[in-house]
Parts: structure tokens; C-alpha cells; sequence
């Protein structure tokens, strides 16, 4: 049980921190301190993802929101949010230094125990030694002990060296996925072509649902803030729960010879960045997402810019035919909570 401490945010911190035993078999992998390591881990973390600072001593991009990626960061759930500013986690310290991190962020689903691990850095100068490998086994152990279902995490599909050492874990590949941006286009003046746009197609909420639970599958749920099914709904209810949350939603159902074939929502509140969930009803032509893409690029607010994360592969071309751009590609993959065997925690 934590130790309960008075004092505010350094009492809650301190909290946290010593909730993790400290350890006593190795002088250099020690637990995360938010008091203490904060600024060392983030910048170790600049390094290790963006390359520190520039010439000018600036940094060139920040954990905290200042890449492209990281204005998700805006319209993320709290989820991203822990992971950028990490509370719990392990760090390697040697030379005086941090020189490796691993954060771990706990939360629940469904009465389910879920960790994902995040940020996992080693300084240039100190890999091949085995760090990563401590740290990763370290934070495992960890999640274990708490009775974790299970222990996810995601890595670019270019980095074959973390994504080897996570497979060596045990970690094993769950879904694909790319984030894609476009910029709204008002002047393009809404899709003109085979696929009739329908507005407002309560009918077909059922199959969109369904749909939409294909493309952003349950396993992956807990990440996302959406789809929000009370946000989405077309009746009076999803109206009343916009209203209230301050979401504004524009959805279309791509339909042909009377049947539909894809849906998209726009959702927005009063940021610049709009979120998109869009999904192909089975076997459908993938041109119909690339003409809800093209409408929604046309009726967003000038300058404002859309994300829409898809599986990879899917439909790649018809999304790039709208205009996207990919910005990253995720390898989501899962390693077993307690019913694991002791190998992965070696
Ligand atoms: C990925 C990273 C954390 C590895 O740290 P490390 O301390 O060098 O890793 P380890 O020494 O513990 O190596 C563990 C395993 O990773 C793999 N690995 C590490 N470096 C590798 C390399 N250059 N080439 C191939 N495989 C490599 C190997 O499987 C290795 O096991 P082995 O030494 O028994 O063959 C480090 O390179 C890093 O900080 N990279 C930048 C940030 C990053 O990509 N983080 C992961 C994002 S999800």
C-alpha cells in the first residue's frame, strides 16, 4: 500500500514514487521519482525520440505537445496524457546520470488491470549493454505483481531494434495502425461522384456501429477516448450528450445503389485539430472512404486539421487519394499480465 503523505502535490507525488519497492540487487535500476527525475527523463527522452536540442540550445521538439504527433496530446485521453507526463516507472542511473528510463501507466477497462509501457529510452552512449532489457524486465515484474491482465505497448513499424528486443519479452503484435493528417480544404466544395453522401442516416446506425467496431476494435478501446457511442448516436439522446460535452459531430454514410457502404464523423470542440472515425462496411469499394474523406475535408472550419488513425494497410491508397498524408505507423503489441510465465520476467 502507498504511504500516505500530507503536503499537497509533493505529499501526492512522494506518494506515488514510493509506492514501488525500492531495489536492492542491482546499484543502477532504481524506481522512477516524478520529484526527483522529472526533467532528467524528459530530457532523456527528447534525445532518444527527437534528438535533443538544436544548435540554438532550443528544444527541437518536446514530450509535451510541441510535435505534429503531440497535438493529439490536445484532444487525447488521460491515458496519453500519463504517458507524456509519467508518474510511475523505473530509471537506470550511472555516472551520476539518468541514462535510462521505462514510465508505466496503470489503468482499468472493464474491470480489467491494464499497464502500458511508455517512453522506453536509453541514452546513446550506454546501449547494447543490456539496459533496456533490465528496465523492460523490470517494469514487467512489476505489472505482474499487481495482478496485470495485460501489458501493452506501441512501437513504430520502422524500429526493428525495440521492436526485437519486445518480441524477445514476449510482447506479441496485435494491430497496425497509421495516423493520417490532412489539411481542411473548404474551396474544394464538397465530393462530386459515384457515391451519394447521405447526411443524417439513422437507419443505418446499427451497421455503422458495427462498422466502426471493426475498424477501432474493442482490444484497442481503452486507448481511445472514441468512439464515443453516446457522441455519435443520430437520435435526440446523442444530440442532448453533444450539447452538454460541447461536441460538434458531422457524419456522412457513403451509399450506392441504395446500400451503404462507409460511414465518417467529424468530430470536433473547439479546437483546430478535428478527429475522424471513419469505417468500410465489409468487402466495400475502398473509394468510398476516400470520398467521405475528401467531404469532410471540405466542410471542416479553414485551418483547421484533421487526424483520422486507421489499421495500416486497409486502405491506404484511398485515403492517400483524399489527400492524407501518414505521419506514423504504430505496432500495438500485448504481453501476458500474471498468468505469464516466469520466462518473461527473467
Ligand atoms: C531501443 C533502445 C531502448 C534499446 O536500448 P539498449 O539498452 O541498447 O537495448 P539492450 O542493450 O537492452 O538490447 C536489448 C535487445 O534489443 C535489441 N537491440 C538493441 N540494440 C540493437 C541494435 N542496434 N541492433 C539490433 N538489435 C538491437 C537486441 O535484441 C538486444 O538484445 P541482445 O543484445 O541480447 O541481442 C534504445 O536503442 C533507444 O533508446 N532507442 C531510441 C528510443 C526508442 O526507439 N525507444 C523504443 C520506442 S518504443
Amino acid at each position: 500500500m502507498p504511504k500516505v503523505q500530507t503536503g499537497a502535490i509533493i505529499g501526492l507525488m512522494s506518494a506515488i514514487t514510493i509506492s514501488i519497492r525500492p531495489e536492492s540487487e542491482c546499484d543502477h535500476l532504481r524506481p522512477f521519482n516524478a520529484m526527483r527525475d522529472l526533467r532528467a527523463v524528459v530530457e532523456l527522452v527528447e534525445l532518444c525520440f527527437y534528438g535533443g536540442t538544436d544548435k540554438g540550445g532550443r528544444r527541437s521538439r518536446s514530450m509535451h505537445g510541441m510535435d505534429r504527433a503531440g497535438r493529439f496530446l490536445r484532444w487525447s485521453p488521460p491515458i496519453l496524457q500519463a504517458m507524456s507526463f509519467p508518474h510511475l516507472g523505473y530509471v537506470w542511473e550511472e555516472d551520476g546520470r539518468i541514462v535510462g528510463n521505462v514510465s508505466l501507466v496503470p489503468f482499468r477497462r472493464r474491470g480489467e488491470r491494464v499497464y502500458l509501457i511508455a517512453n522506453v529510452a536509453v541514452h546513446p552512449d550506454y546501449r547494447r549493454r543490456g539496459i533496456a532489457r533490465a528496465l523492460m524486465t523490470r517494469a514487467l515484474r512489476h505489472a505482474r505483481r499487481r495482478k496485470a491482465n495485460s501489458i501493452w505497448l506501441h512501437v513504430r513499424t520502422e524500429n526493428a531494434t525495440a521492436i526485437r528486443l519486445y518480441r524477445d519479452l514476449g510482447f506479441v503484435p496485435r494491430a497496425e495502425r497509421t495516423t493520417w493528417e490532412a489539411s481542411a480544404t473548404p474551396a474544394l466544395g464538397g465530393y462530386r461522384g459515384a457515391f451519394r453522401l447521405v447526411h443524417n442516416a439513422k437507419r443505418w446506425w446499427g451497421r455503422q456501429r458495427h462498422w466502426l467496431k471493426i475498424a477501432y476494435p474493442p482490444e484497442l478501446a481503452w486507448y481511445y477516448r472514441f468512439p464515443n457511442w453516446h457522441a455519435l448516436r443520430p437520435d435526440l439522446w446523442g444530440g442532448l450528450y453533444r450539447l452538454v460535452m460541447g461536441y460538434h459531430v458531422q457524419r456522412w454514410v457513403a451509399v450506392q445503389a441504395g446500400q451503404p457502404l462507409g460511414v465518417l464523423a467529424r468530430v470536433s470542440w473547439g479546437e483546430r485539430v478535428d478527429v475522424l472515425w471513419a469505417a468500410l462496411a465489409p468487402k466495400a469499394d475502398p473509394s468510398a472512404l476516400t470520398a467521405l474523406l475528401i467531404q469532410a475535408r471540405s466542410h471542416a472550419p479553414p485551418r483547421h486539421i484533421l487526424w483520422l488513425d486507421y489499421p495500416t494497410g486497409e486502405a491506404d491508397s484511398a485515403i492517400r487519394a483524399a489527400g492524407f498524408n501518414p505521419q506514423r505507423t504504430l505496432l500495438w503489441m500485448r504481453a501476458e499480465g500474471t498468468s505469464a510465465t516466469s520466462g518473461a520476467t527473467k
